[in-house]
């Protein structure tokens, strides 16, 4: 194997020895990450089939891959954190002794990529050098996923002037799980259909991934290394690897706040992190720094900074038009690799929700033809795109700052039909945390399994978080222990519906308004009443202008606190404490008690009565 000469590191060297002689590919290429290598990896892919470029006209160098059917999401219940003890894993995590783990893993990747070569991506995540930032070197048998992390990371040569000699890295070992042994052909998207396994080492920091080439399957800077092996990172080091996305507030007299917002997958949070205020709000900007994941560390200020660890969006295509999200469409009309998405008759790209009518004809997600009478979905429900980040148009100047951005407010989200109001604040940090660990949201298509059931999911890191879940709810209190000022914290719901299941809020720019206020509010300049779950505004507080449906009575149908409904969610909040008990912060009780008896002196249905 030839090593390039600008890798100096000797650690680094050895383990890319060690896996070549395990999984045996053909050939070893370790990649530059220049546009070139880009490019030729592009066009490689059209010609074996996994990509099929799009018009250069409509979507200038760009590509559409289609997965096989049975490889189009996260899979949860193949994902393990195999620390050395069950008990640090916790019960929300699928868990296997690491010792027991290796030995599967190995029978697995031996011989994995005969017929293949094996890609060596050097990354960072993070800027180049930040000290927020870590670096990662995945190997993989799969050109897919060296163009997306490419998009997705810092990905490239300069890695190795950071990595130096000694650096610290994660290494990631990724197969699709499916040799070319015995002469055996390709297929346009490989993949192991019996074996899946998404393995973390939280001790030793490492990462395998068998048999899938999906996303955050097979990306593995994104949920394995930024979330769940940062998450533990950051647990040991003093510091947050959160699910959030980043946005800058600017207001009409030129005040900047940065707020980092937790929503479970498939929540929109991709919309409102480039959200564009109501045309009513003049002089309100939002920018993005980032809309998945964020990494924050305490500044010798005392406040918390947030970098975006990744490069790219791989966001949710369905559901993305001109009018839920023009910033993303605009990032996505050149340089992207779309997913599972529809190909129309013209070599463009169509999904449900990018347009009123639908074409009158496609090619499907799976390469049939497709007409409106289908009876079926053209494009998967999980397709994604994957786009440079700094082809937004709303991106922050910040965003590559290696100091970070300061964080102001943190926002938690479910997708909650009922229960939940659109907008609190907690009183104080650790009722804060309490309202965060108890989040809860109906599930979506980002993860197999069934869609539209209440989960709880803390904090939106149920599928990510590297270890024990009370572990870290007592992680962030200690957090909130040691810094100066801490964020102030709010609970949002911007899918609460009515008797008839339609929705209350329009959401998209409006959500806008509930931004305005926790902006006002973090600097001490709007109102808000006490309810028995935190501060909230009244009607007038909210700023309603240009807007002429929303009525006061909706207003509060919104925000209403209906107490019966508030019983089964304490009750609900309960099983999660029950299965967490062993770890489960002494705070929390307290603060479940504290609920309670506010809940208890309201009256049947809390309402926000309008002489507040
Ligand atoms: C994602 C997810 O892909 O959360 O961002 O599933
Ligand atoms: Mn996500």
């Amino acid at each position: 194997m030839e090593i390039p000469s600008y890798v100096k590191h000797e650690r680094l060297k050895q383990w890319v020895k060690e896996i070549a002689a395990l999984t045996k590919p053909d050939s070893v290429y370790w990649c530059d990450g220049s546009e070139k290598e880009y490019d030729e990896m592009c066009e490689t892919m059209v010609r074996t089939g996994t990509f099929k470029r799009l018009d250069p006209k409509k979507r200038p160098n760009s590509f559409l891959a289609l997965s096989d059917p049975s490889d189009v999401a996260r899979v949860e219940d193949r994902t393990f954190i195999c620390s050395r003890r069950r008990q640090d894993a916790g019960p929300t995590n699928n868990w296997v002794d690491p010792k027991e783990m290796k030995v599967t893993l190995n029978k697995l990747f031996d011989g994995s990529m005969v017929g293949r070569t094996m890609y060596v991506i050097p990354f960072s995540m993070g800027p180049l050098g930040s000290k927020i930032a870590h670096i990662g070197v995945e190997i993989s048998d799969s050109p897919y996923v060296v163009t997306n992390m490419r998009i997705m990371t810092r990905m490239g040569k300069a890695v190795y002037d950071v990595l130096g000699e000694h650096g610290d890295f994660v290494p990631c070992i990724h197969s699709v799980g499916m040799p070319l042994t015995g002469g055996m052909k390709d297929v346009a998207w490989p993949c192991n259909k019996d074996h899946k396994y998404i393995v973390h080492f939280p001790e030793e920091h490492s990462i395998w991934s068998f048999g899938s080439g999906y996303g955050g399957n097979a990306l593995l800077g994104k949920k394995c290394f930024a979330l769940r092996i940062a998450s533990s990172m950051a647990r040991d080091e003093g510091w947050l690897a959160e699910h959030m996305l980043i946005l800058g507030v600017e207001s009409p007299d030129g005040q900047k706040t940065y707020v980092a917002a937790a929503f479970p997958s498939a929540c929109g949070k991709t919309n409102f992190a480039m959200l564009i205020p109501p045309k009513s709000f003049s002089g309100w900007k939002v920018t993005t720094v980032g809309d998945d994941i964020a990494w924050i560390k305490p500044g010798h200020d005392g406040r918390l900074h947030a970098i975006n660890p990744e490069a790219g969006y791989f966001g949710v295509a369905p559901g993305t038009s001109e009018k839920t999200n023009p910033n993303a469409m605009a990032a996505i009309t050149k340089n992207t690799i779309f997913t599972n998405v529809a190909l129309t008759e013209d070599g463009d790209v169509w999904w449900e929700g990018m347009t009123k009518e639908p074409p009158a004809k496609l090619t499907d997600w799976q390469g049939n033809p497709w007409t409106p009478e289908s009876g079926k979905k053209a494009a998967h429900p999980n397709a994604r795109f994957t786009a440079p980040a700094h082809q937004c148009p709303c991106i922050d100047k910040d965003w590559e700052n290696p100091n970070g951005v300061p964080i102001s407010a943190f926002i938690f989200g479910g997708r909650r039909s009922t229960t939940i109001p659109l907008i609190t604040q907690a009183i104080n940090w650790n009722f804060g945390v309490y309202m965060a660990a108890t989040m809860g949201s109906e599930t979506t298509a980002a993860a197999v399994g069934a869609t539209g059931e209440v989960r709880r999911d803390p904090f939106a890191m149920l599928p990510f978080a590297g270890y024990h879940m009370g572990d870290y709810f007592n992680h962030w209190l200690k957090i909130g222990r040691e810094i100066y000022n801490p964020p102030r914290i709010f609970n949002v719901n911007w899918f609460r519906k009515d008797a008839q299941g339609n929705f209350l809020w329009p959401g998209f720019s409006d959500n806008m308004r509930v931004l305005k206020w926790i902006v006002e509010r973090v600097h001490g300049q709007a109102f808000a009443i006490e309810s028995p779950i935190g501060w909230m505004p009244r009607y007038e507080d909210m700023d309603f202008t240009g807007w002429h449906d929303i009525s006061q009575e909706q207003f509060y149908e919104l925000m209403a606190i209906d107490k019966e409904l508030w019983k089964k969610e304490i009750l609900s909040h309960e099983e999660l404490f029950i299965k967490l008990y062993d770890r489960l912060p002494k705070e929390f009780m307290l603060m479940r008690d504290m609920l309670l008896s506010q809940l208890w002196r309201s009256p049947e249905k809390w309402e926000m009565a309008p002489e507040f």
